[in-house]
C-alpha cells in the first residue's frame, strides 16, 4: 500500500475509521495505523479520535493529472505531451535532469512534496506536502548562448501574469527570478542547463510557488514570505494553476525562441517590483547602491549610480530594496 492511496481518501479532511480505510485498501487496521505514522513523517498532521477514526488537520486539494489535462489548451497538450505527477521526489529539477533526452517533446514533472528542493544560490526550497506548486519542465533550445538570463525573466513574467489572471492582483517580480507580493516571497524560478551553450541545450526550468502553505509548514524559510491563497480574492485550485501555467508557457517559450527577451521587455517593466526605487546590489564583497531602472532588452539589471547607468547580469548577485 502506498502512502498516496490513503492520502487520497483522507484528503477531504473528514474522519475515516481504521476499519473503513482497511476495507477500501484491502489491508488490516494495524497496517493502516502504521501508514498513518508514515503520513506524519511526510509532515501531514493526522488527528485520531476514538470511535471516529483518522482525519487530516486540514483538507488537501491534491494534484490530479485528469483535472490538469482537462484544463490544458490544445497548444499546451501538444507542447507538453509528457506530464509526470509524483508524490514525493528529491527535487523535480533533478528528476528531469536524470531523465535522458529522447526528442519526444517537452517533459513536465510535478510533485506533491520535495525532500531536497533547491532554490537559487544553493539555498534550500521548503517544499511541504500538498501545499504548493513544485514543477519542472525541460525545454530544448538551439544556440541559447547569452539569452539564458532573459529566459529566466520570461518565465517569471509568465508565472506572475498567470497568478494575476487567477485573482492575485499585485504580484510583482524582483530581478532576476523572485515572485513577490508586498516585498514578501511568493515563489521563484531555478534554471539549470544541460549541454553546451552552443548547439542544442536542454534547459530545466523549475518553478516553485507557495499556494496554501501555512506558517508552521514554512517556519524554516529565512525571509518574509506569503502564500498565493492569502493574497488572492478567490479560492485557488492548484490543478487550475498548473494548467494555466502550462497554457501560458506553451505561448511564451516558443515566442521567446523567436523574439528573445526583447519581445517581453515591456511586460517585465510593468511587473518590476523595484523599478525607480533605491536598491543595493551584493556581488560577493562588492556592494553597489543606486536606483533601479528596470532591465535592458537583454534582461540585464540597470542601476543608476551617481551619473551613470550600469548593466548587471545575474549569477551570484543578490538584489535588495533599500528601505
Ligand atoms: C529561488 O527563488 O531561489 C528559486 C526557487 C525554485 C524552486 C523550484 S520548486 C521546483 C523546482 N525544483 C527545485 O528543487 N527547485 C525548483
Amino acid at each position: 500500500m502506498e502512502a498516496n492511496q490513503i492520502i487520497k481518501i483522507l484528503a477531504d479532511g473528514k474522519f475515516h475509521s481504521g476499519e473503513a480505510l482497511g476495507q477500501i485498501l484491502g489491508v488490516s487496521r494495524a497496517a493502516i495505523w502504521k501508514q498513518i505514522g508514515q503520513l506524519e513523517e511526510l509532515g501531514l498532521q493526522v488527528s485520531s479520535v476514538r470511535g471516529k477514526g483518522y482525519r487530516l488537520s486540514q483538507p488537501i486539494d491534491l494534484l490530479s493529472m485528469e483535472i490538469i489535462e482537462q484544463h490544458l489548451s490544445s497548444k499546451a497538450a501538444n507542447c507538453f505531451p509528457r506530464l509526470d505527477l509524483q508524490s514525493v521526489v528529491g527535487s523535480t529539477n533533478d528528476a528531469l535532469k536524470n531523465h535522458g533526452a529522447d526528442g519526444k517533446g517537452a517533459m513536465v514533472c510535478l510533485a506533491e512534496m520535495q525532500t531536497a528542493g533547491r532554490g537559487r544560490r544553493g539555498r534550500q526550497w521548503v517544499s511541504p506536502y500538498g501545499s504548493n506548486i513544485y514543477m519542472s519542465l525541460v525545454w530544448e533550445f538551439n544556440e541559447i548562448g547569452g539569452a539564458l538570463d532573459g529566459l529566466s525573466l520570461c518565465v517569471g513574467i509568465t508565472v506572475a501574469e498567470t497568478l494575476r489572471h487567477l485573482g492575485c492582483a499585485g504580484v510583482a517580480l524582483k530581478w532576476p527570478n523572485d515572485l513577490l507580493f508586498g516585498g514578501r516571497k511568493l515563489g521563484g524560478i531555478l534554471l539549470e542547463l544541460e549541454g553546451e551553450l552552443t548547439g542544442t541545450t536542454r534547459v530545466v526550468i523549475g518553478i516553485g510557488i507557495n499556494v496554501v502553505m501555512n506558517r508552521a509548514q514554512g517556519q524554516e524559510i529565512d525571509q518574509d514570505w506569503v502564500s498565493a491563497q492569502e493574497i488572492c480574492d478567490k479560492p485557488i485550485s492548484r490543478n487550475q494553476l498548473v494548467a494555466e501555467l502550462l497554457n501560458r508557457l506553451a505561448e511564451s517559450l516558443p515566442a521567446f525562441e523567436v523574439q528573445g527577451f526583447s519581445g517581453f521587455w515591456e511586460r517585465w517593466q510593468a511587473l518590476d517590483a523595484l523599478i525607480g526605487l533605491p536598491v543595493r546590489l551584493l556581488m560577493g564583497n562588492r556592494v553597489v547602491e543606486g536606483v533601479s531602472q528596470g532591465v535592458s532588452e537583454q534582461g540585464e539589471l540597470l542601476i543608476l549610480s551617481g551619473e551613470a547607468v550600469s548593466a548587471y547580469r545575474a549569477g551570484e548577485i543578490s538584489l535588495r530594496a533599500v528601505r
